[in-house]
C-alpha cells in the first residue's frame, strides 16, 4: 500500500457519503439538512431541529406536534434502569452511567434487533427521549438526589433543565439553555459520530452504536472539553490571572481546552460566534466576569498560538452560570447529539457498507519462531 492513501487520523479523508450534516468552510455555515444549524438553534426548538436532524425536513404542524407528544411519552425509564445506577459506583461519572443505562435500555427495547429503516427511526425516537432523563438520572442518584420523574408538561430542553437542577427555568434561562443545547445536535463526522457509524456498520443494534459513541465523546479531545473549560475560567477567576495561567499551560506543552478544530483551522466555529454572544447576555445578567475572563483568554491564545476557541470554550462558563454541575456538561451534549448519532445510524443502515480499512504495516517480518524454553 503506498504512504499516499495514509492520513494520519483521517485528516481530510472522505470517509462517508451522507446528507445530514456538512461543515461549509467557505461560507462559514454548519449546514443542517441544507438549513444552517446556528439560525435554526436561535430560531426554533430542539424538537424541531431533532425533527429535522433524523427524517430529514421540517415537520409540518401535525408531524411537530405528534412527534413532540411521542417523546413526552417516552421520556420516562424503565425501574431496572434506575436500579442499575443505583448499584453503580457513587464515584462513577455520570457518562459511565449513561453508557451502562443505554444498556440496560437495549434489553428493553423490543425493536432491538430490527435494523430496517422504520424500525431505527422509532428507536432513536425512544433514545432521545429516554437519554434526557438518563442524563439527569446518571448525576441525581449518585448525588442523593433519586431518581427525579421527567415533567411531560414541559419541552424537552426545559424539562432536562427541571430533572438536573430541581427548577423549571426563568424565560432567559429557557433561551439560553434551549439555544446552546440545540448547537450540539449535530456535526457531521466528529469523532463520537464517526465511531456511531463504524460499529453501526457491523449490523450491530443502534444501542450498542450509540454506547459506542458515548465512550468516545468522554475524551478530553472531544466531548469533555466543555467540562475542562469552565473549570479552567471558574480558577482563572478574573482577567488579570488568564495570562499566567494560561502561560503555565502552554510551557507545559499541554492543551488549553476549548481551543483548536480539526477542521476550523482558520477561523472560528461557527457555533462559538453566537454562544459567545450568548455568554456575554447571561453574565450581564448574572453580575459574573467569565464573559471578561473568556475574552482576555481568548486574545491571549490567539496571540501566542494563533488559535481560535469552539464551541466548548463558550458553552462550559455558559452552563455553569446556569447553575448546571459540571460533571454533567459533557453528559448533556451527549442527550443533545443523540439526535445527530441516530440519524448517521439509521443512515449508515439504510445503505451499508462495512467499515473495514487497512493498516499501514511498521512492525517486522520474517521472525523466526523459537518454542518457549529455548526462549531468553
Ligand atoms: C481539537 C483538537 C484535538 C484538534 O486537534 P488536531 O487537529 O489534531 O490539531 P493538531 O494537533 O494538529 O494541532 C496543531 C497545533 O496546534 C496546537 N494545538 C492545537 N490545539 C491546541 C490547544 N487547545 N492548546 C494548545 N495548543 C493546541 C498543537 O499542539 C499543534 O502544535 P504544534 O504544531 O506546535 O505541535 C485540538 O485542537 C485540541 O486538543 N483542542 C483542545 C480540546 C478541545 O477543545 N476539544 C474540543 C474540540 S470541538
Amino acid at each position: 500500500m503506498s504512504s499516499q492513501q495514509y492520513s494520519p487520523g483521517l485528516e481530510n479523508v472522505i470517509a462517508a457519503t451522507s446528507s445530514i450534516c456538512t461543515l461549509d468552510l467557505e461560507r462559514h455555515v454548519i449546514v443542517l439538512r441544507g438549513y444552517n444549524l446556528v439560525e435554526l438553534a436561535t430560531k426554533t426548538t430542539y424538537e424541531d431541529v431533532a425533527y429535522l436532524t433524523l427524517y430529514g425536513h421540517l415537520p409540518n404542524r401535525r408531524e411537530y406536534m405528534e412527534f413532540t407528544s411521542r417523546l413526552r411519552e417516552y421520556r420516562d425509564i424503565p425501574k431496572e434502569v434506575v436500579e442499575i445506577l443505583e448499584k453503580m459506583s457513587r464515584d462513577s461519572h455520570p457518562l459511565l452511567m449513561m453508557k451502562a443505562a443505554v444498556a440496560t435500555l437495549a434489553a428493553y427495547d423490543p425493536e432491538l434487533e430490527d435494523n430496517s429503516l422504520e424500525a431505527n427511526f422509532r428507536k432513536a425516537e425512544r433514545i432521545i427521549a429516554k437519554l434526557a432523563t438518563v442524563t439527569a438520572a446518571a448525576y441525581n442518584i449518585p448525588n442523593g438526589r433519586g431518581y427525579i420523574r421527567p415533567k411531560n408538561d414541559l419541552p424537552h430542553t426545559s424539562n432536562l433543565f427541571y430533572m438536573i437542577t430541581g427548577r423549571e427555568p426563568n424565560d432567559l434561562e429557557a433561551r439560553i439553555f434551549e439555544q446552546s443545547f440545540t448547537m450540539y445536535i449535530e456535526h457531521e463526522l466528529a469523532v463520537s459520530t464517526f465511531a456511531a457509524r463504524v460499529v453501526a456498520s457491523s449490523m450491530t443494534d443502534m444501542y450498542g452504536a450509540v454506547i459506542s459513541a458515548l465512550a468516545a465523546l468522554k475524551g478530553p479531545l472531544h466531548g469533555r472539553a466543555n467540562e475542562m473549560a469552565a473549570k479552567m475560567i471558574i480558577e482563572i477567576s478574573s482577567p488579570e490571572n488568564a495570562e499566567k495561567y494560561i502561560q503555565r499551560i502552554l510551557d507545559r506543552r499541554e492543551r488549553v481546552m476549548g481551543f483548536g478544530h480539526r477542521v476550523y483551522r482558520r477561523g472560528i466555529d461557527p457555533r462559538a460566534e453566537k454562544c459567545r454572544e450568548m455568554l456575554k447576555e447571561l453574565s450581564d445578567a448574572k453580575g459574573s466576569n467569565y464573559y471578561e475572563i473568556v475574552e482576555r483568554v481568548v486574545e491571549i491564545m490567539q496571540a501566542k498560538k494563533n488559535l481560535y476557541p469552539n464551541v466548548d470554550f463558550y458553552i462550559g462558563p455558559l452552563y455553569h452560570l446556569l447553575g448546571i454541575p459540571i460533571e454533567l456538561y459533557t453528559p448533556i451534549f451527549a442527550a443533545s447529539r443523540i439526535a445527530g448519532w441516530t440519524a448517521h445510524i439509521a443512515e449508515q443502515q439504510a445503505n451499508n457498507r462495512l467499515f473495514r480499512p487497512r493498516a499501514r504495516y511498521e512492525g517486522p517480518r520474517d521472525l523466526k519462531f523459537i518454542p518457549l524454553d529455548e526462549r531468553e
